[in-house]
């Protein structure tokens, strides 16, 4: 099983790693079987899962019951919750409380919060009594309303060492890992360079330790326009439609169910109807 170390330790070794997004059960299974490292289970579940427009609606329980999900399909990854809009920013006794639901309940082994500033002494706090911190800074999605939109960060001299002294701060704070998302590559290269623990990008470029996709724009689930950074690695949403239709014809057409679908009287006592296995 992967562990925060073993993460810390990809950085030492100059190993690449991946990580990908997971709601639910069947993707964690399956992300495991292809020796994905780290799973997130983002609050871009508001989005992909839920279909809200932005990641502000998403809740504690929200992440808390597609954490289940995932923790009872994955036994390899470390597996990461996000904490959601203002569930932690309050108070360090806000922040614990949402980190025990999220590591008691939902299974996770580490949290990420969004953001510096005030998010410094939160991730101290959490670190320092053992909860894992991956820190997010670059394009901040929670604060989209005050960015004023999913808008690339750090493209002037003055923002991107912003962004470089926030994330030497949250390394300092015990931050074992930070997200860099929406950042022009020399942000990506500076801070990854800067930094101790690993940067996995976002649309941060090719220099950082680790990469990381939500998993329905990397299967082409994703309906509409997907951000530059995406790469469609497989085109899921054309064929879920394919598969929906050819379904829909054969019913119509009568020749669903055929015979091998079909349950016979004679069969041995043996035959069930169970999934998996
Ligand atoms: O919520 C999420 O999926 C994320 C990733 C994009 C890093 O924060």
């Amino acid at each position: 099983m992967i562990t925060v170390p073993d993460v810390l330790r990809f950085k030492a070794d100059a190993r690449r790693f991946a990580m990908l997004t997971a709601y639910d059960y069947t993707t964690a299974l399956l992300a495991d079987r292809a020796e994905i490292p780290v799973l997130l289970v983002g609050d871009s579940l508001g989005m992909v899962m839920l279909g809200h427009p932005t990641t502000v609606p998403v809740t504690l329980d929200d992440i808390v019951h597609h954490a289940r999900a995932v923790a009872r399909g994955s036994s390899n990854a470390l597996l990461v919750g996000d904490m959601p809009f203002l569930s932690y920013q309050a108070s360090p006794e806000q922040a614990m409380a949402g980190a025990a639901r999220l590591l008691q309940e939902g299974g996770m082994h580490a949290v990420k919060m969004e953001g510096a500033g005030p998010v410094v002494e939160l991730v101290s706090r959490l670190t320092t009594i053992g909860v894992p911190v991956m820190a997010h800074l670059g394009l901040t999605p929670q604060s989209v309303h005050a960015i004023g939109g999913f808008r690339v960060r750090g493209r002037t001299a003055e923002a991107a060492e912003r962004i470089l002294s926030d994330a030497r701060e949250l390394e300092a704070a015990g931050a074992f890992s930070l997200v860099l998302e929406a950042v022009p590559a020399e942000v990506g290269r500076m801070v990854t360079e800067a930094l101790r623990i690993p940067t996995i990008g976002i649309g941060a470029g090719p220099h950082c330790d680790g990469q990381v996709l939500v998993v329905h724009d990397m299967l082409g689930l994703t309906v509409g326009r997907t951000p530059r950074f995406v790469k469609r690695y497989a085109n899921l949403g054309e064929q879920v439609v394919e598969a929906m239709r050819a379904f829909a014809r054969e019913v119509g057409d009568g020749s669903f169910p055929a015979a091998e679908h079909t349950y016979r009287g004679d069969a041995g006592a043996r035959e069930t109807a169970k999934y998996g296995g």
